[in-house]
């Protein structure tokens, strides 16, 4: 199939990657020239494990092009995904401007029988703007469907989230865009959801947000552990066997942060407020988040009692692992906070040095774990980077100048690490 993706951002490209990996042609649209320029000479816009490769290969068999132009992309495709940016605005709707405009211009570069797909995370029934959008823009008689597909592909597993996905969703209104879609698809095989589009848009906001609930659930019970002497880890993992709970998304630590997660909850919110309901439950799992940052910047102090002048070795600073990405990553609000005490930072990620440094002001950026933990009075852990699970823990109590590690992932044992003579606090245990 001829296949269209319009953004080249983490959905876009890992989109366009995989669906020409499964045969099909691809040309990935991007308005930003220097990312399409830089993507033609084989440079990645980010970091995602495994879709370099993807690209490159899908470069020379020829079956993965990029352009600028949507016109372009239009013409040449029958099937059409928007993967465009969906940012917040202050009051938490989403900015739909770049799908707006995205859309106006496939209206006007129709040219028979197009399927138009939305799989940005949008407000549902936008499905229903993009329909009269195209509409309008394109003159009587265009021919075309709107169909909705939401992408659940997580940063840092998103080429396998993308070709061995738990389910596919399909929102359409009619048998044609159904037999395009699912043909788009035929080779992934797992349960693949066809319904109606605004059951489809709602299937993704609600997924990342019930996703999102069950870390701030876990997040609070972790702080209640502290106070009775309980581990959440093993609460966790005592729920996590009951199938109707699961035991993913259970992990105790210092609040999610990413692209995703913070701004659908806003934008879901928001979507609930304007249709006259209070979705209470949500704005708790905002609170919660918010107060698990400052809960873990307390746990340095409550540890080294003044911060001014203390030093602050900080390891991980992306949003999570395999990542470079530092959009909303918790690490910027507690190194902001424990700045706001007179600490100062020396910090290092294994990817998303170069993505922090345009974020954190006064931090002092260390080529390893080792060099940011020495002559430091405190160790902070706030991304769980495989490679730090592995760290010489002898060497790095040698190197600081006491022994303090606040864990704010819980990546090490807390009995390991009293015998090992350090000082240690995770989070609920
Ligand atoms: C998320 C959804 O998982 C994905 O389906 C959707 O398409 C986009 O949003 P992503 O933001 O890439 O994906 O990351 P995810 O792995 O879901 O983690 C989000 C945040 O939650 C991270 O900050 C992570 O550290 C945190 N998290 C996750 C926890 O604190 N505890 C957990 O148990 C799981």
């Amino acid at each position: 199939m001829k296949i269209c993706v319009i953004g080249a951002g983490h959905v876009g490209l890992v989109t366009s990657a995989c669906f020409a990996q499964l045969g099909h042609s691809v040309i990935n649209v991007d308005n930003d020239k220097i990312r399409i320029r830089n993507l033609m000479k084989g440079s990645m816009p980010f970091f995602e494990p495994g879709l370099e490769r993807l690209v490159k290969e899908n470069r020379k068999n020829g079956r993965l092009g990029f352009s600028a132009s949507v016109v372009d992309g239009v013409k040449k495709c029958g099937l059409i995904f928007i993967c465009v940016g969906t940012p917040p605005r202050e009051d938490g709707e989403a900015d739909l401007s770049s799908v707006e405009k995205v859309v106006r211009k496939i209206a006007r570069s129709l040219s028979g029988y197009k399927t138009i797909v939305e799989k940005s995370t949008v407000p549902v029934n936008t499905w229903k703007w993009i329909k009269h959008t195209v509409g309008l823009y394109s003159g009587q008689g265009a021919d075309f469907d709107v169909a909705v597909n939401p992408e659940f592909l997580r940063e840092g597993s998103a080429v396998r989230d993308f070709l061995k996905p738990d389910r596919i969703v399909i929102g359409v209104e009619n048998e044609r865009a159904r037999k395009i879609i699912l043909e788009a698809y035929r080779k992934i095989k797992c349960p693949k959801i066809i319904t109606n589009l605004p059951t489809a848009e709602m299937i993704k906001h609600a997924s990342n947000s019930f996703l999102a609930t069950k870390i701030s659930y876990i997040n609070s019970v972790a702080n209640l552990c502290e106070k009775v002497g309980a581990d959440v880890q093993s609460v966790a993992q005592g729920m996590g066997y009951d199938p109707r709970i699961g035991k993913a998304f259970l992990s105790a630590g210092a609040g999610y942060g990413g692209f995703c997660f913070p701004k659908d909850l806003a934008a879901f919110i928001y979507i609930a407020e304007k249709n006259g309901y209070d979705f209470a439950i949500l704005k708790a799992v905002q609170k919660v988040n918010e107060e698990q940052k400052r809960a873990v910047a307390r746990k340095v102090k409550e540890a080294l009692w003044v911060l001014k002048d203390k030093v602050i070795g900080v390891l991980g600073l992306s949003f999570k692992p395999d990542t470079d990405d530092m959009r909303l990553a918790p690490s910027i609000d507690i190194i902001k906070a424990l700045q706001s005490d007179g600490a100062r930072i020396k910090a290092f990620d294994p990817a998303a040095m170069a993505n922090a440094k345009k974020l954190l002001r006064g931090v002092r950026f260390c080529k390893n774990a080792y060099s940011a933990a020495e002559g430091c009075d405190c160790v902070l852990v706030l991304t769980e980077w495989d490679e730090f699970r592995d760290l010489d823990l002898g060497k790095l109590k040698r190197l600081m100048k006491i022994p303090v590690i606040i864990d704010g992932r819980n990546i090490f044992k807390p009995e390991q690490m009293k015998k090992l003579g350090f000082v240690y606090k995770g989070i609920g245990r």
